[in-house]
């Protein structure tokens, strides 16, 4: 109800500008997301990776890409949460406009670019937080580091964050910085993660803590592409995997104007690729190997299927911007009783 009256302002805003206004106020005023009494957070704590999170539903990545407002995510009733994407330099991101609502179909198509502050603000703003929660760190590559160096930018954010996040995703599935999905190629994932777990395992004996580091990937991946990611992650001995980030087709789209803006697609339409890939990973990586389902998870039923499909934990983002707080409880609640 609540929610409903800010979505009616807000969506009266450019999608940009509403998204800063709500950092902004939950970042200065954590206390007004308290969620009303009828939409209690749902304790169902859930050891894995050895980390326990309050429930199974977390908030996805980008959403706080500089982790501003932990405290606001907690009292909503997060699971869990995932800042980031961070880089090693703080940078602009692609010109405005660079986000658009499709209320119609419940998407957003994005080309931000990893617009942020750099990893050392988010890891300023994290240690001022209270939040005691699972908090996982993502990381990205600046635009201007060439591809060929990719690994050195994931290891300064590594090296970083290593200490205080509890679990660290590699993102190399965003559509908006050029050529990164290529790290998703057999070799060069290969390649790439070999060194971010030499260097965590050096970390480890550094820090006398085990960061777990999980993968995030694309949905825009043919079933090669799903085994060859699915080898290479159990191989070198990463934690878990991400599925999935935006999708750069248009399912569904054909009727709408905004369609034809370049960026990556989140929301109701990616449901059914996104739990595809899980689906395939799953199959492939067997039961026991983490993986977060994400991308178009918008009710209790789309949660529930999304676990069904061999989700361990689940992530919202778009969901979250249409249906407000409410969509974590319903979450949360469809997959604490959610077959796998
Ligand atoms: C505006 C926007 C910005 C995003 N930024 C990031 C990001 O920085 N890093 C990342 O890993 N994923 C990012 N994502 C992808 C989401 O974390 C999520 O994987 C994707 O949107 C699918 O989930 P959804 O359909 O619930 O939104 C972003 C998504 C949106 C809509």
């Amino acid at each position: 109800m609540i929610y409903d009256l800010a979505r009616s302002l807000l969506f009266t805003l450019d999608a940009e500008r509403a998204h800063e206004l709500t950092l902004e106020t939950f970042a200065r005023l954590p206390k007004l997301a308290t969620l009303p009494f009828s939409a209690r957070a749902v304790d169902d704590p859930v050891e894995l990776l050895g980390l326990r999170f309050a429930n199974r539903v977390g908030l996805a990545a980008g959403l706080d890409k500089n982790g501003e407002c932990l405290d606001a995510w907690a009292r909503l009733g997060f699971g869990f949460v995932e800042v980031g994407t961070v880089t090693p330099r703080p940078q602009p991101g692609n010109p405005r406009p660079r986000m658009f609502r499709l209320p119609a179909q419940r998407a957003i198509i994005n080309r931000l670019g990893f617009n942020n502050k750099g990893v050392d603000h988010l890891l300023a703003r994290v240690a001022e937080s209270d939040y005691a929660g699972v908090l996982g760190i993502n990381i990205g590559k600046n635009f201007d580091t060439p591809i060929e160096r990719a690994a050195d930018d994931y290891l300064i954010c590594l090296r970083k964050v290593y200490a205080r996040a509890s679990y660290v995703t590699v993102n190399i599935s965003s559509p908006n910085t050029k050529n990164l999905r290529e790290l998703q190629d057999e070799a060069n994932l290969r390649a790439l993660l070999q060194q971010i777990k030499r260097e965590a395992e050096a970390l480890a004996q550094q820090h006398g803590k085990r960061t777990p580091i999980l993968v995030k990937i694309a949905p825009d991946v043919d079933d090669e592409q799903l085994d060859a990611i699915a080898r290479v992650a159990r191989e070198s001995g990463i934690d878990g995997l991400i599925a999935t980030n935006t999708t750069i087709t248009r399912p569904g789209l054909d009727a709408e104007p905004l369609a034809r803006e370049t960026g990556g697609l989140s929301g109701a339409p990616l449901a059914p690729l996104a739990e595809r890939t899980l689906r395939g990973l799953r199959q492939r990586v067997g039961d026991d190997f983490l993986l977060i389902g994400v991308g178009g998870i918008g009710d209790a039923t789309t949660a529930a299927a999304r676990r069904g499909a061999g989700a361990d934990l689940l992530q919202v983002y778009t969901g979250f911007i249409y249906r407000g707080p409410t969509l974590i409880g319903e979450c949360a609640r469809a997959a604490q009783s959610g077959v796998t």
